[in-house]
C-alpha cells in the first residue's frame, strides 16, 4: 500500500489557517493528520537528503536492542519477543550466508504461510541485503512458476506446510538450477536443501551491517504480487520508500507503543506484511498472528490476548457479523480497525454489534503511488482530500467509458475531468516525487498501466484502475473496478488468466471469464461464458476438475455460462459489458447456466431452486 500522505507535506502546515475558512469542520483533524505525515515526511526527506536510509529492518533491530523483552510475535500461545525474533533471523542469515551462494542485492522468494518463519526468513534474507519475492501461496502449479520466474529470483524458500505446492513445480525449478530451501530438518525430496537442521549449528550474532546498509530510498526491498489489469500476477517492485510509508500507516491513524495488533490476513500482501508488521515495529507493538482468518475464533482470541486494533478486508468484518449473536459481545478491548473495503450498511452493523471501533479505512493498490485514508472517519469514504493534499498528490478523476472501457477522449484528444458527485477514473500523476516502480520483468506490465498524454502532451499518469467519487465536501467514495479484474474476497481475479487455464480443455473454444456482482457480498463472483468446438459437448467434470487443480478458489468461477456463438457485433469488451448486465439469473438468461458444487465436484446445472438459496444467502459462496 502506497501511503502518498507522506511525501513532502510542510506545504501544508505552511497554509493551515487558510484551511479554517474552507474547511471548517475537519480542520483540527485534518491538521492534526498532516501533522503527522509532516513529521514523518521530514524524517523520510532527511534520509534522501543523508544517503543514509533507516529501513523497517534496521527499525526492527533497533526496536529489539530497545526493548528486547518485549513480545513481538504471538502466534499460537508462543511468545516470541523482539530478542528472540532478532536473534532467530540472524541465525536464519548465517544459514544462508554460509550454505548458499546467495548474496546482497539477488532476490530470493519465499513460499511461507503465516507463522513466525515468514518473518524470521523475509528479516533474515533482508540483513543479507537480499531483496525478497513473497509468493502467494494459494497461486498454483503453472501461475505459481511464472510469479517465481517474474521476478528474477535465483533461490526459494518453502514453508514445511507448503511442501505439496512445491512438488508440482520442483522439476521446473531444478532445470533451471535454482537453489530450493525447505523449513525441515530433512526431506525425501532430491536435490533440495534444509533450514532447520542447519540453524542448530549457527550462532545468532548480526551478520556484517554493511550488508545491508541502504544509500537510496527508491531501492527495492520486496516484491509482492498482485494481478493486473491483464494476464497472471505480476510483481509489484516495493521499494524501501514504500516499505517506511507503510509502516506509519497504523501510528498515523492513532496507534501506540502498548497496542496489540491482531494480522489474521495473508503475510504475502502488502497489508499484513507493510502496514500490519511494519507498523508493530514501527510503534514497538506486540502482533497477534493467526495462520488463517476464523470468524468463530475472532473474538475470543480478541479477548484471550487483550486485542486492541485488528487488520481487515471488507470480507471479515461481513463474515464477523454472519456469526450467530454471542453473549458479552461487546465486552473486549478492541479500539480500531484498519483495512480497506468495508461496506456502508456492514460497518455500521458492526458497530451496532461489537461496540464502537473506530474503523480506519485506506486506500491504495500494492504498486499504486497514490493512497488516502480516512482520518475524519465519514461513514462510507476511503479518504479525503483538500487543496493541499492535491498539490503534494496529483490525482484527478477523468470521465471513463463503462461500455467501451477505457477514458473519454474529448474532440482534441484529452481527457475531462469529472465534475464533483460524478464517478470517475482515479488516476494519479507519475513524476520524480511521485514516483511508480512498475513490475519486476517485461516492461509491457508497467506501460500498461501507464496513461499517456492525458491531459497534454508527454505527461504520464498511473491508472489505478478504480471508479470514485469526490463529493462536495471532497469526500472520496469507492464505486467499481474496470478494466479485466475483479475483487473476490480480498484477491483480485484477473480474467485472462482464468479464461486461459478453463480455455486449455480440448473441448471448449472460447472461454469468457467475468464477474458478476452478487447480493450482501463485497467484490464480484466469478463467471464463465464458454462455446465449445464443432460436434463436442460439455463436460462439466473436467471444467471442475481443470479449475480446482489449476486455480486458487478465489478465481474459481461459480458460474458457467454455455452459449452458443460469441456475438458477432461490438468489441470483445461491449460483450463482457452485456454478459456482466445478464447476469446468472436462469430465468432471464437464454443459455444453459451451471453452478459450480464442491460437493458433486462437478459443475450442476443451476436451478431455479439454486438461484434463489443464493440470492436469499442459503449457499455459502
Ligand atoms: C544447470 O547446471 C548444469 C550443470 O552445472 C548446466 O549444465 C546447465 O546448463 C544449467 N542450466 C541452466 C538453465 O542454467
Ligand atoms: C489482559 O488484560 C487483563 C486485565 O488488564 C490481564 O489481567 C490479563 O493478564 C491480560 N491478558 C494477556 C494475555 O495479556
Ligand atoms: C472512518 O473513520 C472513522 C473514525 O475515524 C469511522 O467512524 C468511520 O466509520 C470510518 N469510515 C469507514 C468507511 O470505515
Ligand atoms: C513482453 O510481453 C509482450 C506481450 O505479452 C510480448 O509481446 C513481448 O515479446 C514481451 N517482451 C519480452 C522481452 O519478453
Ligand atoms: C460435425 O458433425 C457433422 C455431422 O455428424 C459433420 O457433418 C461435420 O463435418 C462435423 N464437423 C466437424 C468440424 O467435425
Amino acid at each position: 500500500m502506497d501511503l502518498m500522505w507522506v511525501t513532502g507535506l510542510l506545504a501544508g502546515l505552511f497554509a493551515l489557517h487558510f484551511l479554517q475558512r474552507r474547511f471548517f469542520p475537519y480542520l483540527w483533524i485534518d491538521a492534526r493528520y498532516l501533522w503527522k505525515v509532516v513529521r514523518y515526511g521530514l524524517r523520510i526527506e532527511l534520509y534522501k537528503v543523508t544517503g543514509r536510509v533507516v529501513t523497517v529492518v534496521d527499525d526492527f533491530m533497533r526496536q529489539a536492542q530497545r526493548i528486547p523483552d518485549k513480545p513481538f510475535v504471538i502466534y499460537q500461545d508462543q511468545v516470541h519477543t523482539y530478542r528472540d525474533v532478532d536473534r532467530r533471523s540472524n541465525k536464519v542469515a548465517r544459514v544462508f550466508l554460509d550454505h548458499s551462494e546467495v548474496k546482497k542485492d539477488d532476490t530470493v522468494a519465499m513460499l511461507m504461510s503465516n507463522e513466525p518463519d515468514f518473518l524470521h526468513v523475509w528479516f533474515g534474507l533482508a540483513k543479507l541485503g537480499c531483496r525478497v519475492a513473497f509468493l502467494n501461496h494459494n497461486v498454483r502449479s503453472r501461475s505459481l512458476l511464472h510469479c517465481f520466474q517474474s521476478c528474477g529470483a535465483k533461490m526459494l524458500v518453502v514453508g514445511e506446510d507448503m511442501l505439496g505446492t512445491l512438488e508440482e513445480i520442483l522439476p521446473n525449478l531444478q532445470e533451471d538450477n535454482i537453489s530450493v530451501w525447505v523449513m525441515s530438518k530433512d526431506t525425501p525430496l532430491k536435490s533440495v536443501n534444509t533450514v532447520m537442521d542447519k540453524l542448530e549449528s549457527v550462532t545468532d550474532e548480526p551478520v556484517p551491517a554493511k550488508l545491508c546498509q541502504v544509500t537510496s530510498i527508491k531501492d527495492a526491498t520486496l516484491y509482492i504480487f498482485t494481478s493486473g489489469t491483464t494476464g497472471l500476477p505480476k510483481a509489484a517492485v516495493i521499494s524501501q520508500l514504500q516499505t517506511l510509508k507503510g509502516a506509519a500507516g497504523i501510528w498515523a491513524f492513532g496507534g501506540k507503543e502498548d497496542d496489540i495488533v491482531y494480522i489474521t490476513l495473508p503475510l504475502y500482501h502488502s497489508a499484513a506484511s507493510l502496514i500490519g508488521i511494519g507498523g508493530c515495529i514501527y510503534l514497538g507493538a506486540t502482533c497477534l498472528l493467526k495462520k488463517k482468518f476464523s470468524a468463530s475464533q475472532f473474538w475470543t482470541d480478541c479477548k484471550k490476548y487483550n486485542v486492541t486494533v485488528f487488520q481487515y478486508i471488507g470480507e471479515l468484518c461481513r463474515y464477523l457479523c454472519n456469526q450467530p449473536v454471542r453473549e458479552g459481545e461487546k465486552d473486549h478491548k478492541v479500539r480500531m480497525a484498519v483495512g480497506n473495503g468495508v461496506r456502508t450498511e456492514v460497518w455500521r452493523e458492526f458497530i451496532r454489534r461489537f461496540g464502537d471501533i473506530k474503523m480506519c479505512e485506506l486506500y491504495g493498490a500494492t504498486e499504486g503511488n497514490i493512497c488516502f485514508m480516512n482520518h475524519t472517519g465519514k461513514i462510507g469514504a476511503v479518504g479525503r482530500s483538500n487543496m493541499f493534499y492535491k498539490i503534494l498528490l496529483p490525482f484527478e478523476l477523468i470521465k471513463y467509458d463503462i461500455q467501451k472501457d477505457e477514458p473519454i477522449r474529448n474532440e482534441q484528444g484529452w481527457c475531462d475531468h469529472v465534475k464533483k458527485g460524478e464517478t470517475g477514473l482515479l488516476i494519479s500523476e507519475v513524476s520524480p516525487k511521485n514516483p511508480f516502480f512498475g513490475y519486476a520483468g517485461n516492461k509491457t506490465h508497467t506501460t500498461k498501466k501507464l496513461l499517456c498524454d492525458v491531459f497534454k502532451k508527454g505527461d504520464v499518469y498511473f491508472n489505478t484502475g478504480d471508479l470514485m467519487v469526490q463529493d462536495y465536501d471532497d469526500f472520496l467514495y469507492f464505486r467499481d473496478r474496470i478494466g479485466d479484474t475483479f475483487r473476490w474476497k480480498g484477491e483480485n481475479v484477473a480474467t485472462t488468466e482464468v479464461s486461459d487455464i478453463i480455455g486449455m480443455l480440448t473441448f471448449i473454444q472460447e472461454a469468457n471469464v467475468y464477474g458478476v456482482p452478487i447480493p450482501d457480498h463485497e467484490g464480484k463472483i466469478g463467471m464463465v461464458s464458454i462455446i465449445l468446438k464443432p460436434n463436442e459437448t460439455l463436460d462439466p467434470k473436467s471444467v471442475y476438475e481443470q479449475v480446482v487443480t489449476y486455480l486458487p478458489s478465489y478465481a474459481q468461477p461459480r458460474f458457467l455460462r454455455l452459449q452458443e456463438t460469441m456475438e458477432v457485433t461490438g468489441t470483445f469488451k461491449q460483450q463482457k459489458f452485456r454478459l456482466v448486465e445478464q447476469g446468472f439469473n436462469p430465468s432471464s438468461v437464454p443459455d444453459p447456466i451451471y453452478f459450480l458444487d464442491g460437493s458433486e465436484k462437478s459443475y450442476v446445472p443451476l436451478t431455479m431452486d439454486i438461484y434463489d438459496r443464493i440470492q436469499s444467502g442459503k449457499i455459502k459462496l
